[in-house]
């Protein structure tokens, strides 16, 4: 794992933005995986404004997000779809038919985790990952214990995901209690990931990451078995590492 690190919130995302809108360029039919939270807003602001500046295009880029609520309508302003209509998908040239996210409203949830881990291998999977990490170590929806085996998969989540997430929502009884996550199985078949993590709430998580050994009860651990994994980190979040 190469290890960037950077002075704060701004300059992480300013680096992994510039990356991701190299790789961009440097292949216009690249399949991007994405990511929600706090963590990637910044990064989805540098690309529109350097799709704006640069006009680097996303004609024919395809995105998979990572993971959705179940239950939550597209149009819910909670949903993972609205976040990534509102945060990038709106100021940029992305086709609409060029962008995945799981269906947290499937008649069956089951048949939806099939269709869209097929849909990745359809695609040739997933060339650039982007990642955030949970207080936690999870990453996507993959709390702690999922086996490293897991694709796509329904999730119940953890309390302590709840209670992180719970900033967006009226209350934390607002929080859905379930999601669809791709797997980290589904997670490592990237060609390479860019793990970003900003802010004291992450160090705890980074430090284990960083020192600690590979392990199913942190799930970001998994990433040390992957050959081009990236993670670019702020001094807060790097300061226990
Ligand atoms: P955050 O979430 O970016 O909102 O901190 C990251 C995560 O939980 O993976």
């Amino acid at each position: 794992m190469e290890i960037i690190k950077v002075a704060n919130y701004e300059e992480m995302s300013t680096v992994a933005g510039k990356r991701i809108a190299e790789r961009v360029r440097n292949n216009p039919n690249i399949v991007l995986g994405l990511a929600t939270g706090s963590t990637p807003q910044g990064v989805y602001q540098y690309l529109i404004h350097d799709f704006k500046i640069n006009g680097t295009s996303y004609k024919n880029v395809t995105s998979v997000n990572l993971d959705e609520y179940v239950g939550m309508d597209p149009e819910d302003p909670n949903s993972y779809h609205y976040f990534m209509r509102k945060n990038l998908f709106d100021h940029i040239n992305m086709v609409n038919e060029n962008v995945h996210v799981p269906n947290g409203v499937a008649n069956n949830l089951d048949e939806e985790c099939i269709r869209y881990e097929q849909g990745i291998k359809e695609l040739g999977g997933i060339d650039l990952q982007l990642l955030g990490i949970g207080e936690n170590g999870h990453i996507g929806f993959n709390e702690p214990g999922t086996p490293f085996s897991s694709r796509t998969h329904i999730v119940t989540l953890s309390e302590n995901t709840r209670k992180a997430n719970s900033r967006f929502f009226a209350s934390i009884e607002d929080v859905p209690k379930q999601a669809i996550t791709m797997g980290i199985a589904t997670i490592l078949d990237s060609r390479e990931i860019l793990l970003l993590a900003s802010g004291e709430k992450k160090a705890k998580a980074v430090a284990r990451l960083l020192k600690q050994g590979i392990s199913e009860d942190f799930p970001a651990s998994s990433l040390k078995q992957h050959k081009n994994v990236t993670i670019i980190a702020d001094q807060d979040a790097l300061k226990y590492s």
